[in-house]
């Protein structure tokens, strides 16, 4: 293995990866193992990673595991650490992706989205996965790291964490205006909320062993409306959505020693989007 492949190599790590089981996750997972490391999919529904089955076994191995987990209670998040180290005797990595994501541009249910009616108890649910389960999942598996002096966390936010959501995006023909679909205030919240708690752990965590960055993603196609892709894909200087393996590299650069100088950053990968 030459210098540079050494510096991306993640031979033996694990790395717990929370929503492991959405669109991103199993994209993360893949670039994990990828790189010789042992990805841990920790979801709260494993209907799309059961990791019995042979579809499971087959795209990963046998180095890979997912895990039924609910990052909102702390008690799951112990359970979760538990059986990582049960099973692997160690924990290198933690990827907080898990996020409630409200997909506007595919339904037509705008009741609860504007803010004048967004429900309280909706706010605490998204607030609740977004953040509050990205604190539980660092404090329990990062205080872990510690005891180690080694780790890295990396936490996904968005595009949305850098700049506001342009609603025009999801606007409905023959709607009025106060009944136009929205991306909901939640999702501003949680992702920049994400950016601070990234510069917080980054600092607190510095002479700990443990680097703490984020990485700011731009929409991923995934067979949404025509329409809302054009309008979308107008605001894009490279002019189209991300595929979704277009954040795998990012990943690995931010799990590895590649970017062992790097802490307390937001990577911005948006196809030049907030710089428009
Ligand atoms: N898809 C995009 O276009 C896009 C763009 C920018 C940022 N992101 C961010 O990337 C991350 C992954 O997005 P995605 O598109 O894969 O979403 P997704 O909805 O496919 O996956 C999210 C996963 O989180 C899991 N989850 C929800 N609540 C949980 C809980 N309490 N405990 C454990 N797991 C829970 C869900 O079951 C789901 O599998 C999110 O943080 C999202 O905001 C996505």
């Amino acid at each position: 293995m030459n210098k540079l492949e050494t510096m991306f190599d993640l031979t033996g790590r694990v790395a717990v990866i929370t929503g492991g089981a959405g669109l991103l996750g199993q994209q993360h997972a893949e670039a994990i193992a990828g790189a010789g490391g042992i990805p841990v999919l920790a979801d709260i529904s494993l209907v799309s990673v059961d990791p019995h089955s042979l579809a499971f076994k087959e795209h990963f191995g046998d180095k890979a595991f997912a895990t039924k987990t609910d990052i909102t209670k702390l008690e799951s998040v112990k359970a979760l650490l538990a059986e990582v180290l049960n099973r692997y005797g160690r924990v290198d990595i933690l990827i907080n992706n898990a996020a409630n994501n409200p997909k506007m541009e595919k339904t037509a249910d705008v009741e609860f989205s504007r803010l004048e009616n967004f429900p309280l108890k909706q706010w605490e649910a998204d607030l609740s996965v977004g953040l509050t389960g990205a604190f539980l999942c660092s404090q329990v598996i990062g205080s872990e790291m510690v005891k180690h002096k080694r780790g890295v966390i990396v936490n996904v936010a968005s595009d949305l964490a850098v700049i506001a959501p342009d609603q025009r995006l999801y606007r409905k023909p023959n709607l009025p205006a106060d009944q136009q679909p929205v991306k909901p205030v939640t999702y501003s919240v949680v992702k920049t909320g994400l950016i601070g708690l990234t510069r917080y752990l980054a600092t607190y965590w510095a002479d700990a062993g443990i680097r703490v960055n984020a990485i700011s993603p731009g929409g991923i196609y995934n067979n949404q409306p025509d329409e809302f892709v054009q309008r979308l894909a107008n605001l894009i200087p490279l002019g189209r959505m991300a595929n979704a393996n277009e954040y795998q590299a990012a990943i690995l650069f931010l799990c590895s020693d590649a970017s062992s100088y790097m802490t307390g950053t937001n990577l911005v990968i948006d196809g030049g989007r907030s710089c428009w």
